[in-house]
This record gives structure tokens, C-alpha cells and sequence, in this order.
């Protein structure tokens, strides 16, 4: 999987130049990333002139103002614009972020955008995520028991349990963590990176799941768990504030505590 964003032996080449229509009032550059590997050529930048003063406040509203106006080739994933969704995830201003919820305002000069560095690029700002969620997958995100509750009764959660998943549950998958993680990018066919072992532990510690075992069990493996380095570029990128390394921190105390049981 840890195939660059760009082809190998391949230059980003500087691409087209879309003037902003006469009489715009507030124009800023936009320096896009283009990819069609379909069309057998090497990728380049496009640089869009924007009216700011037509268009909404985040780099999202940009890109769809973009799509909508000036270049309908131009391709990108979002779906809920309100950070919900994870679609919109991209390299903004040099950071993996939500397009949807980066205000253009904070973004320095010309706004660059790229995919999501080191993942298979499909097309322009598309990543292929199937090897993520491949990954996400193989954690079995769901509770998993072993016993069977009496008819019809709930597993019951006591408050102070439900408020461990906190900084946890909020997690949208975005893969901004991870693919800002260098562990990942050069092991990610094996390690298992920031999001899915956030994921990973906000199952461990659900005090509903009784398959706790098997799930360390599972990640005791010199790369799925222990290739973080405790970098953190995970927990500065994360859009959502939270600190996959954290979580996985507190995952490798359970593993030396459950050896020393
Ligand atoms: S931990 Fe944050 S950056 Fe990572 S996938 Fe979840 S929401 Fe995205
Ligand atoms: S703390 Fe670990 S998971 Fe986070 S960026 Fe660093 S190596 Fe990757
Ligand atoms: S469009 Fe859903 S998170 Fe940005």
C-alpha cells in the first residue's frame, strides 16, 4: 500500500491558469492538484482565481464554487460540509484537514491543496481508502460478548463508563491522522496507524464489549501496534481535536499490564 500520492519517476507540473471574471471584487488564488490517471499524464497544479467576495467562508465552498463555476473536472469528495462526514479530508495550506470546516481566511497567501499525502491517488483530491478501511475492518469496530443477556433487557452502561468513549466516539475516520503519521506512510501495509488504533482502543475500553483478549490479543504484533513513535503529528493534525496517540499509548500500558498479571 505505501505508494506515493504521485506516481514514481513523475513531476507535479505547473498546470492551467483560470482568470477570475472581470469585474471580481475580492479575487485569491487557488493552487489546486490535478491527477487523471486515465489520461496518461503526469499530474500538475491548476491555479483558480476566486471571488471571495461570491463565495462562501471555508475552502470547501471554494472547491464547490470551482466545480460549479469554472472547471466542472474538478474532483473532490464532501457530502455534509458540517465536519460530520469525514469525506472532505485534504492537504490544505501544508495540513491534513476538513476542507469544509478550514476557513479560507486562515489559510496564508495562495491556498494550496493536495490529496491526502502517501495514499493511491484516484483522481485530483480523491484517495483510494480501501486499504484504511480494510484496516478498520479488521478491528471488528462493533461490540463483541460472549454472554447472553436476559430477554429483553439492554447491556446497560454506567455514566462513568460511557465517559471513557469520550475523545473517543467522536472520531469521524477522516484518515487525516494517519496519513500524517511517517509510521504509517512507510508501514502502512502492516501497521495499523493512528485512526484504527484510536478505534481500536474506544472498543477495548467499552465497558459493554467482553472480547478485551482476543482484541489485545490481536494487536500484539511488532507492526499493527507498536510501529507509533509517538511522532504526534496525529494529535496536531486531527480536525476533531482528539489524540489518537494517546489512545494508543493507553493500549500498549493494557498490554505490559496484562503481561505482568
Ligand atoms: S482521530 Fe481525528 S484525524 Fe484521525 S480519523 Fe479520527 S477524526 Fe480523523
Ligand atoms: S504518535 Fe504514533 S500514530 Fe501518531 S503520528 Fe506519531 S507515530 Fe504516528
Ligand atoms: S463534507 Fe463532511 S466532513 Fe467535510
Amino acid at each position: 500500500m505505501a505508494e506515493l500520492s504521485l506516481p514514481k519517476n513523475s513531476k507535479v507540473q505547473k498546470g492551467k491558469h483560470f482568470a477570475a471574471k472581470a469585474g471580481a471584487k475580492k479575487v485569491r488564488n487557488f493552487k489546486v492538484y490535478r491527477w487523471n490517471p486515465d489520461a496518461g499524464q503526469n499530474p500538475s497544479t491548476d491555479t483558480y482565481e476566486v471571488d471571495l467576495a461570491a463565495c462562501g467562508p471555508m475552502v470547501l465552498d471554494a472547491l464547490i464554487k470551482i466545480k460549479n463555476e469554472i472547471d466542472p473536472s474538478l474532483t473532490f469528495r464532501r457530502s455534509c460540509r458540517e465536519g460530520i462526514c469525514g469525506s472532505c479530508a485534504m492537504n490544505i495550506d501544508g495540513t491534513n484537514t476538513l476542507a469544509c470546516t478550514k476557513a479560507i481566511e486562515d489559510c496564508k497567501g495562495e491556498v494550496k491543496i493536495y490529496p491526502l499525502p502517501h495514499m493511491p491517488v484516484i483522481k485530483d483530491l480523491v484517495p483510494d481508502l480501501s486499504h484504511f478501511y480494510a484496516q478498520y475492518a479488521s478491528i471488528k469496530p462493533w461490540i463483541r460478548t460472549q454472554s447472553t443477556p436476559m430477554p429483553d433487557t439492554e447491556r446497560l452502561q454506567s455514566k462513568e463508563d460511557r465517559a471513557k468513549l469520550d475523545g473517543l466516539y467522536e472520531c469521524i475516520l477522516c484518515a487525516c491522522c494517519s496519513t500524517s503519521c511517517p509510521s504509517y506512510w512507510w508501514n502502512g501495509d502492516r501497521y495499523l496507524g493512528p485512526a484504527v488504533l484510536l478505534q481500536a482502543y474506544r472498543w477495548i475500553i467499552d465497558s459493554r464489549d467482553e472480547d478485551t483478549g482476543a482484541r489485545l490479543d490481536d494487536l500484539e504484533d511488532p507492526f499493527r501496534l507498536y510501529r507509533c513513535h509517538t511522532i504526534m503529528n496525529c494529535a496536531k493534525t486531527c480536525p476533531k481535536g482528539l489524540n489518537p496517540a494517546k489512545a494508543i499509548a493507553e493500549i500498549k500500558k493494557l498490554m505490559i499490564q496484562r503481561r505482568g498479571a
